[in-house]
């Protein structure tokens, strides 16, 4: 048993769907959350910037009494997680592994579609990940940098026209490849699940990275024997480096709790 948080980053709002699957997995567990709401996105900078960026946010992370760290930002896990793994002695998670696995178990005709931010698909670390584990699937990659953006502005329903639009361009060159599974490749996509689907057809199957690695986390934790004791409900705190109203609206509405006042400012450097 181990009574310490666990500690969650993203660049932005994105992880919150890690978070919230970690919640319904693991309800009695402490969770520490950092956005870095002031810099995201991280997806078109620089592979030197967001490694320098990832290593801030882990070490604030590490300030506290944390048994894991989960890297809720595909950018972030494609160019900094080797660097991290090396850093800390807690299990580190990266939120690529698991999203493959699954697409890999999930396709029919071995045609498996990847998007992500422009960092995360030039990084080219799902097709690599796919190609190692089976060299016959074909894998059809676009980067969406748009995407965050959008979501980051709450522009991510169903009916939304700008969405779509963008939506449709990005998305027709992997239509085209007859994928029949997608990679959600970024932690801020499961937000546009509804805008992506209505293009891709409800044949192809979205794979939600963030999900994926908080099962992948949770299963880890029990097998280590490294859970919490039983509690009817772990607490949160929030940290993000931009002002707190925008992140506790969007928090409070997503994850269906009120969470203003548990979330807090920072200066990361
Ligand atoms: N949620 C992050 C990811 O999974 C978004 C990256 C960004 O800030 O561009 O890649």
């Amino acid at each position: 048993m181990d009574e310490r948080a666990i500690g969650v980053f993203d660049s932005g709002l994105g992880g919150l769907t890690t978070v919230k699957r970690l919640m319904e997995l693991l309800p009695g567990e402490d969770i520490i959350y950092l956005g870095d709401t002031g810099r995201v996105p991280y997806g078109s900078r620089s592979r030197e910037t967001i490694i320098k960026y990832t290593c801030q946010a882990a070490e604030f992370l590490s300030s506290f009494d944390i048994k894991t760290m989960v890297i809720a930002c595909n950018t972030a896990s494609t160019c900094a997680y080797e660097i991290l793994e090396r850093s800390y002695d807690i299990p580190i998670y990266e939120v690529v592994s698991a999203p493959v696995e699954t697409a890999i178990a999930t396709t029919k005709n071995n045609k498996i579609g990847v998007i992500g931010t422009a960092a995360t698909i030039k990084s080219g670390a799902y097709e690599i990940a796919i190609k190692s584990r089976k060299s016959e699937i074909a894998v059809f990659s676009e980067a969406c940098p748009l995407f965050v953006p959008l979501v980051e502005n709450g522009r991510y329903a169903s009916d939304d026209v700008a969405a779509l639009a963008i939506a449709e361009d990005y998305l027709l060159p992997i239509r085209q490849s007859g994928a029949d599974t997608l990679i959600l490749g970024c932690t801020h996509y499961p937000l546009l699940r509804d805008v992506i689907s209505k293009i891709m057809g409800e044949n192809v199957e979205l794979i939600d990275s963030g999900a994926q690695t908080a099962k992948l986390v949770a299963d880890d934790l029990l097998k280590k024997n490294m859970l919490s004791y039983e509690k009817i409900k772990g607490t949160i705190k929030y940290f993000v480096t931009d002002s707190t109203e925008g992140f506790s609206d969007f928090a409070s509405r997503y994850l269906e709790s009120n969470i203003y006042g548990m979330v807090e400012q920072i200066v990361l450097e």
